[in-house]
């Protein structure tokens, strides 16, 4: 096989066999395939499409790239999550104790943010002590002990999608339905759990701006999860303005306990209450995804989800008094006011805006290698659908760094709109696919 015969042959529409596939995956991981080449048949694949069983190779290929997680010594139905990424998405931090104080085992894999978007693992950075690195044997322990262990990616897991993302990101390649649904479920797979629920996020703060595109993203991906023998469910959900009211890795933490405290915002509160009863539902301790929705409603009413997040955080060797004192958390020392210079209804908050926006206050990073303030981002006071009157605040801007804070403010401001008449806040859950 070579490589110039591979892409000439996508190049020209055609499919390409599993030996291709795989042929292509080993040699670019092992370095013998060079970006140059990768790239163009990146961009062929890109105008040329995978078809399913293309796309159900390259997941297979990239599954297998690397070291696959074993997680057969935690009894249980495992169940893992999955969010496409968006802005101020702290659900697994309440979905993963709500799921797991219902008795289903939560071994998780999570990332860090990148760009407009944030990631689990720089949110728990937040929590003083808490490590994100564990040794394999460590984290079943903790599940098997605590029920629930969320760590940072492996180095060797998936080092094919490692290479290939980074390589798609500089190359414009990103946003092509089988590398992402490829790319997330080749991680999904190797990361071991037997049932998978997916957040597939729809609107401008995503990467599928549209439900249609949403939806086609996610049956394709429940698709390949099914054929892989692995339980999948998706649901699409809303990313058109931010989920939940905090934006910024400490301050998402806070709004995740006060939400487990049954004081947060109700979308976030809603959400996390009905994919963890899917969670419970798929684990097997309910008998239907309604009955596991109760089950998680009375663990988030009688404080069962909040302990298990406080012995996660301490099992993980973070600080659980976080948990009722959060001047423990990273401190800021600059703030500021975004300020309704109108009355009216807000009718937009582009929720990638004001990802852009928690950015450069230095809650984000613009490379890998960035550093991040983990005290810094946004509070958006006012979602699509609240009444506002001239002189309150929209939102509060958290940094230290005042320059930082001014332009975040500058671009979150473009990110409101308020009109006169009423607004009905959006759809939260648009859609659920494989129930
Ligand atoms: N998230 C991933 O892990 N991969 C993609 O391709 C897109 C989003």
């Amino acid at each position: 096989m070579n490589m110039i015969d591979i892409i000439q042959k996508k190049k020209e529409g055609k499919s390409l066999s599993r030996e291709e596939i795989k042929w292509f995956i080993d040699g670019y991981v092992a370095g013998d395939i060079p970006d140059y080449q990768a790239s163009a048949l990146l961009m062929a694949i890109y105008f040329r499409g995978l078809n399913k069983e293309e796309t159900f190779q390259l997941t297979e290929a990239m599954r297998y790239s690397g070291d696959t997680i074993d997680l057969s010594p935690i009894s249980g139905i495992k169940v893992d999550k999955h969010s496409t990424g968006g802005v101020g998405d702290k659900t697994t931090l309440v979905v993963a104790p709500l799921a797991s104080a219902c008795g289903v085992p939560i071994a998780k894999m999570s990332g860090r943010g990148l760009g407009f978007t944030g990631g689990t693992v720089d949110k728990m950075e937040s929590i003083p002590g808490f490590r994100t690195a564990l040794a394999p044997q460590e984290f079943l322990d903790q599940v098997n002990h605590v029920g629930m262990a969320v760590i940072g990616q492996t180095a060797h897991i998936t080092p094919a999608d490692k290479k290939l993302y980074a390589l798609r990101d500089v190359t414009a390649t990103v946003d092509n339905f089988g590398l992402i649904a490829s790319s997330i479920m080749s991680k999904k797979l190797a990361a071991g759990s037997d049932a998978i629920v997916l957040d597939v996020k729809c609107g401008d703060g995503a990467f599928m701006e549209n439900k249609e595109d949403a939806v086609k993203l996610a049956e394709l991906m429940v698709e390949i999860g099914n054929n892989a023998g692995r339980k999948t469910v998706a649901a699409i959900t809303e990313m058109g303005q931010p989920l939940g009211k905090a934006v910024g890795n400490s301050l998402e933490v806070i709004e995740a306990i006060e939400t487990l405290k049954g004081k947060g915002p109700d979308d976030i509160t809603q959400l996390a209450l009905r994919l963890s009863g899917i969670m419970v539902y798929l684990g097997g301790k309910a008998s239907s995804p309604e009955a596991g929705l109760k089950m998680t409603e009375a663990a988030l009413a009688d404080g069962r989800g909040l302990a298990k997040l406080r012995a996660f955080i301490e099992a993980q060797g973070g600080n659980p008094q976080v948990v009722d004192d959060y001047n423990l958390f990273p401190e800021h020392s600059v703030e500021d006011r975004l300020i309704a210079q109108s009355d009216g209804y807000v009718s937009k908050i582009e929720a990638r805006r004001i990802g852009l926006s928690s950015q450069h206050t230095g809650a984000g990073r613009a490379t890998k290698e960035a550093s991040i303030d983990l005290s810094a981002g946004i509070y958006v006071c006012k979602k699509v659908g609240d009444k506002v009157e001239k002189g309150e605040t929209l939102a509060i801007f958290y940094g230290n760094d005042k320059a930082k804070v001014d332009a975040a403010m500058a671009e979150a401001q473009k990110a409101f709109e308020i009109g006169a008449e009423p607004v009905e806040p959006p759809e939260l859950i648009k859609e659920i696919i494989g129930l």
